[in-house]
């Protein structure tokens, strides 16, 4: 179900002159963006612009004080690690499920084939200290899919690992979505990783944030960050940045 006061729409994301203030500081302001049914759409900005504000609104998590937010059901995945320590691995993807109403055995059944198929197999019991820092967004970001929601809103789902592994994890969320496409809100401030796995890169301005500029990636995948055509599309976001 769409979240309460979020208008339903057929498909994607419609926000439209969407105003967010907290007190005195105004965190959105006449903010429009649309992401059409199963396309991906990166949003960059400075820290403090209102990117998480966004994504929370877009997931029914806060209202807007003005503007309108018309989505298919959408499901975050929060920019801090919300996975909980006294769950194991699989009962913390399958928490998406208890969410949704099914019982334990049902929510682990359905989190069993994609423990296998997203190279967790072996460790559904694992307590998450004995994960890698990886294999816990892998898990996290099983447990968004789960949720069954169309639209997923990503919060910096890399935003805490090595170098070596988040380009690992971009390569592996490229493959998940070809294999099976979604409507994704990517948020990061890394704007390599922007043109790597969007179709659109959205800049925001500092806060309040608003769309100043969208540079859109229309070459292949898999890309390689060293692409030219691909430097020269981040070399335009990043200028949009400034
Ligand atoms: N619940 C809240 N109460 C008061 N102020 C808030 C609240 N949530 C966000 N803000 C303010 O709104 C602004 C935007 O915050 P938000 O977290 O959306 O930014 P962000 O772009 O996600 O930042 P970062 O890149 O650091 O994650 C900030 O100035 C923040 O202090
Ligand atoms: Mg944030």
């Amino acid at each position: 179900m769409p979240a309460e006061g979020a208008m339903h729409v057929d498909g994607g994301v419609q926000l439209t002159r969407i105003h967010r203030a907290f007190g005195p500081v105004t965190a959105l302001a006449d903010l429009s963006l649309s992401v059409a049914p199963r396309e991906v759409v990166a949003v960059v900005g400075p820290s403090g612009c209102g990117k998480s504000t966004l994504l929370e609104i877009v997931c029914g998590l806060q209202q807007p004080d003005a503007g309108t937010c018309a989505t298919e059901p959408a499901v975050l995945m929060p920019q801090r690690d919300s996975l909980l320590p006294w769950l194991n691995a699989i009962d913390n993807a399958a928490l998406a499920r208890r969410v949704a109403g099914d019982n334990r055995e049902t929510a682990r059944a359905k989190a069993r084939p994609l423990f296998e198929h997203f190279g967790l197999e072996g460790f559904e019991g694992s307590r998450l200290h004995e994960l890698s820092g990886g294999m816990r967004q892998r898990v996290a970001f099983l447990r968004t899919l789960l949720s069954g929601k169309p639209v997923l809103c990503l919060d910096e789902p890399f935003g805490a690992l090595d170098a070596i592994t988040r380009s690992e994890m971009q390569a592996w969320l490229s493959g998940a979505l070809a294999e099976e496409p979604r409507t994704v809100l990517l948020v990061t401030h890394d704007v390599e990783e922007a043109c790597v796995l969007a179709d659109r890169v959205c800049v925001m301005s500092p806060r309040p944030g608003r769309i100043v500029a969208e540079v859109e990636v229309w070459l292949d995948r898999p890309r390689t960050a060293t692409d030219a055509e691909l430097v020269a599309l981040r070399q335009r976001a990043l200028e949009a940045l400034r």
